[in-house]
């Protein structure tokens, strides 16, 4: 299979994915942030745990130092919501560059400190885990400003890297995992942790360097920029 790397991996959909990968085979060196949460449930020993804060440069600088020679997979996983205000006069603009820093600079800072060794002679494939919640086209309920912004800006910055990368072997995907029952998603969500992750991996399967920078739902489905 080959190495995979997968941020904010304690909880939620990024624990599943490590429990998925290692099921199929692949070594996993996966991110925490403070407390490891699922990752101690893994008794498996293809996976590494490392300590990671994505807002954090020399918290990434030591990630990535510590992580595997060679990666072949990386899902940028880690994020948080916003969900502090109820309508635009409570906008709060420190928070909301938080959530920017996080969600958008965050999987950049990753990729940066990574690029070196994602890039080899066979395809590397890059997760960057968005929301629909980024599409400006499908933008109707208005509200979460800061987590659409952020998705947002990570939909463009991962658009603008692909063509670089492409020279270098490495294919992006956009992913939308669907409306989640997870701590972020909450309890009304309607997709199982388990269907989201499966079926993003089905969606890495088809990536190519042609097909590189397309932002995709869970199920297959392309989506609005
Ligand atoms: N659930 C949904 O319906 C949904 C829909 C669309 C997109 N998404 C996206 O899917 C991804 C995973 O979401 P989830 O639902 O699994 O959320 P979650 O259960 O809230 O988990 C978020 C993960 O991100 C980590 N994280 C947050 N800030 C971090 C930082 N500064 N550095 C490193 N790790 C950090 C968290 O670590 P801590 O435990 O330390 O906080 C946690 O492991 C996110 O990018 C989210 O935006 C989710």
């Amino acid at each position: 299979m080959g190495v995979a790397v997968v941020t904010g991996a304690n909880r939620g959909l990024g624990a599943e994915w490590v429990h998925q990968l290692l099921e199929e085979g692949w070594e996993v060196y996966a991110s925490y942030r403070t407390e490891i949460g699922r990752l101690s449930t893994f008794d498996n020993p293809n996976l590494t745990i490392h300590q990671l804060d994505v807002q954090s440069n020399s918290s990434v600088e030591m990630f990535a130092k510590n992580a595997p020679s060679q990666i072949d997979l990386l899902i940028n996983n880690a994020g948080v919501a916003d969900g502090r205000w109820r309508n635009l006069t409570e906008i709060d603009d420190v928070w909301a560059l938080e959530v920017i820093d996080i969600n958008a600079l965050g999987p950049v800072r990753v990729v940066k400190a990574l690029y070196e060794k994602m890039n080899h002679e066979s395809l590397t494939k890059i997760g960057m885990v968005s929301s629909l919640m980024a599409s400006i086209d499908d933008c109707h309920m208005g509200r979460s400003y800061a987590y659409r912004a952020s998705k947002t800006a990570l939909n463009m910055f991962t658009v603008a890297m692909k063509k670089e990368a492409a020279e270098d072997n490495i294919a992006f995907v956009i992913l939308h995992p669907g409306w989640v029952k997870t701590d972020m998603g909450g309890d009304r969500a309607p997709v199982e942790i388990p269907d989201s992750v499966s079926g993003m991996r089905k969606v890495l399967t088809s990536r190519t360097l042609e097909n590189s920078g397309q932002f995709v739902q869970f199920d297959g489905q392309l989506l609005p920029w």
